[in-house]
């Protein structure tokens, strides 16, 4: 919030165009180097594709005012640079949360932030959509929980280079039962996190489709939630439960707790309910509520059972390219600056 007001301060009253240049060149002097796009044949085309919707002009200005304070205090934790924990939650089922919390990893992944993806589902949609078996997996969640292993010890890496995983199986139902009689039960997941989360830009935490304590720990460990919604007729009575929860969450545990925002999912423009549902839910939470409608796509459904993420699986569906665009509202949203380094620690590549 100060970087925006700062931000905005600077925009309006300074010559912006000097500005960015005497940035520019104080990057360059300085040998700091932008976050770009990682070039491998494997991924040269996603890198083209995101890159030309992710950074729209307004980001653009951000990361370069971003690149200049990085480059004059060059500390992960100046400027809230510590990463942004972010629930996708919804208790009703069905409604998109794996598909939205992978996709949204994968694609800031593909910007080169570096992302942890939580799977808190025993179901372990989120990692079977990454191409993680997870069934036999050891650490997984469950482990992480409990405090059977380091949180090191349960994070595996994916197919994209910038994006981890913490897998999930059958087990952690055993969690939801466990903790039950734990000691600070709720918060176990927000101290596991927290010596994790400097080497992260985002950790997205998909949520099983209930508000029991796996989903109270992660509200509690998250400054924020997003609410994948299908534009359907109970929508918004499910909504009204979890937005309970939020508050509750605020009250007792973590009040700081924000709403990212509500991102339509399955949107069928041809669907005269999905419009009337689209402006019921904009009446009610206005500027929470994401501009992208993800629509419905065979493309999206089909990814999971790949192991990939829509990027990797048909960069060009409409499917993608909707999850783009959301990435790039939560970009803009979360006010995060363009990655300066890649997930093992160095300098991103220059362009
Ligand atoms: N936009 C979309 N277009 C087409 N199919 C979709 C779309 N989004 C999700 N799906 C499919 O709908 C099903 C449910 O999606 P998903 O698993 O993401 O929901 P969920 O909310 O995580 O479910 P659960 O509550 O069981 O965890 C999946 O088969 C998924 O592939
Ligand atoms: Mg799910």
């Amino acid at each position: 919030m100060e970087q925006e007001t700062c931000s905005s301060f600077l925009r309006s009253t300074w010559n912006i165009d000097l500005f960015f240049v005497a940035v520019e060149l104080l990057v360059l002097t300085k040998n700091v180097p932008r976050g770009t796009f990682r070039r491998t044949t494997e991924t040269a085309a996603l890198a083209h594709f995101a890159q030309a919707r992710l950074w729209d002009s307004e980001s653009c200005q951000h990361s370069f005012f971003c690149s200049f304070l990085q480059a004059l205090f060059p500390c992960r934790g100046f400027l809230m640079l510590k990463a942004r924990v972010i629930s996708v939650s919804n208790q009703k089922g069905g409604v998109g949360k794996t598909t939205t919390a992978v996709n949204l990893a994968a694609c800031l992944a593909a910007a080169e932030y570096r992302v942890l993806l939580v799977d808190l589902d025993p179901q372990g949609n989120a990692s079977s959509a990454l191409g993680v078996d997870a069934r036999e997996i050891k650490p997984s969640a469950y482990e992480l929980l409990m405090q059977e292993c380091e949180p090191t010890e349960a994070i595996v890496q994916t197919e994209l280079q910038c994006l981890d995983l913490v897998p999930s199986n059958q087990d952690l139902i055993g969690a939801e039962i466990e903790l039950v009689s734990a000691f600070g039960r709720e918060q176990r997941l927000k101290c596991l996190l927290s010596s994790v989360s400097e080497r992260y830009d985002f950790i997205l935490i998909d949520c099983p489709p209930a508000l029991g304590l796996l989903t109270v720990n992660a509200l509690v460990a998250s400054d924020s939630v997003l609410i994948p919604l299908q534009a359907e007729y109970f929508a918004l009575e499910g909504l009204s439960q979890l937005l309970k929860t939020v508050d509750l969450v605020r009250k007792f545990l973590n009040k700081d707790l924000a709403i990212e925002g509500i991102l339509l999912t399955m949107f069928d423009r041809r669907n005269n309910l999905c419009h009337q549902v689209a402006a019921e839910v904009v009446q009610h939470f206005e500027s929470k509520v994401f501009d992208t409608r993800i629509p419905r796509n065979v493309k999206l459904g089909e990814a999971p059972s790949f192991g990939k993420p829509i990027l990797l699986y048909d960069i060009q569906s409409p499917g993608a390219v909707a999850y783009l665009e959301a990435t790039q509202e939560l970009i803009r949203r979360t006010q995060r600056p363009k990655p300066m380094k890649k997930a093992d620690g160095t300098d991103a590549e220059a362009p």
